[in-house]
């Protein structure tokens, strides 16, 4: 994704936000000449719809990018577009303003855009920086898919433990429990190292140490039963980096659509105030 966003289809908002950006800065140049710039003469109101206009757009992504079965456009396209035009409202929101800024609601829906921005541009580089987004597991599954792969391990060791000493039930206990903690993590496991080979190397001593209590008639089953939980720590120790990394790819977005819908409420209030007041 990150390969096209810029320069998806031949550069072409690229180029638009380029020529955007000159025809914004020629016209205020003449603007500037005939009067003195500000959010309410004419030219000023034009920059000001202008703005609201593509702040609407830029909002807009957020609903393309969940209406999956639309053909207005593709996603990267959209995506392309934003970026180009998220960065112009910095300079048509100023430009409409005439450059002056108070202790005002007004103000504060362009500091609120600025932040918009500046965590658009911050997740940008995330995604140029952070090269593999989700890569598939060596047994070719896709994270959603380990899950229910973890599921199924879990049921067949219930099942295996039914008619076992308690020790096998106590084992399949810790593993679901393990298993409900790893879904319920959330946030914090992006603050949480995940290294699988001591994660599968710590199970691996556990079990062994196991062994000993295990009645000699159920050291077969022990073994079979041990490899269900080793092949469970594994697929959960890969799902938990996967988790990690998708929330890291995503954290950014946690300021800029907030933040995005905060300006909206912040526009609306400025709209209500110069027209009404
Ligand atoms: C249809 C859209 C808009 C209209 C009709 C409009 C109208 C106005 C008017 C009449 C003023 C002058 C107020 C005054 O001098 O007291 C103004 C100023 C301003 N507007 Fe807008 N506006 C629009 C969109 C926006 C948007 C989208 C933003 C920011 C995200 C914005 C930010 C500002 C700022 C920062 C000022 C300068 C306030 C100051 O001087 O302290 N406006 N606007
Ligand atoms: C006023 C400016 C902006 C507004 C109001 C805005 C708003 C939004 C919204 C509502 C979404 C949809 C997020 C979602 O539903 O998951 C979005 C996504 C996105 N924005 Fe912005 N944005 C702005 C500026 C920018 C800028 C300047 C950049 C980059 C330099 C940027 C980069 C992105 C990217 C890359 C996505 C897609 C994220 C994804 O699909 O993973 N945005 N933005």
């Amino acid at each position: 994704m990150q390969g096209t966003l810029l320069t998806y289809g031949s550069k072409r908002y690229l180029w638009g936000g380029l020529i955007g950006a000159v025809a914004l800065f020629v016209s205020y140049f003449y603007y500037s000449r005939t009067m003195t710039p500000s959010g309410s003469t004419v030219w000023g109101l034009v920059y000001g719809w202008i703005g609201l206009i593509a702040i609407l757009v830029l909002m807009f992504l957020g609903i393309r990018k969940r209406w999956y079965s639309s053909h207005l456009g593709t996603l990267e396209g959209w995506t392309s577009a934003h970026v180009y035009l998220g960065l112009l409202t910095l300079l048509i929101i100023p430009m409409h303003a005439g450059f002056r800024f108070g202790w005002d609601v007004h103000t504060l829906a362009y500091v609120l855009l600025v932040v918009v921005v500046l965590s658009g541009i911050v997740g940008l580089l995330i995604y140029h920086t952070v090269p593999v987004i989700l890569t598939t597991h060596e047994s070719g599954m896709l994270p959603d898919k380990l899950e229910a792969e973890i599921n199924q391990i879990l049921k067949e060791m219930k099942h295996f433990a039914a008619a076992k000493p308690v020790v096998f039930q106590h084992l399949y206990q810790e593993e679901a429990r393990r298993c409900r903690e790893l879904k319920s993590q959330g946030w914090r496991i992006l603050f949480t190292r995940v290294d699988p080979a001591a994660i599968l190397a710590q199970r691996m001593r556990d079990l062994h140490n196991l062994l000993a209590d295990i009645p000699a008639t159920d050291q077969e089953g022990f073994s079979k039963f041990a490899g269900l939980v080793l092949q469970k720590t594994e697929l959960e120790a890969y799902l938990a980096g996967q988790m990690r990394l998708k929330n890291g790819l995503q954290s950014w977005l946690y300021v800029h659509v907030p933040v995005s819908i905060a300006m909206v409420a912040a526009v609306g209030i400025h709209l209500l105030v110069v027209l009404y007041y």
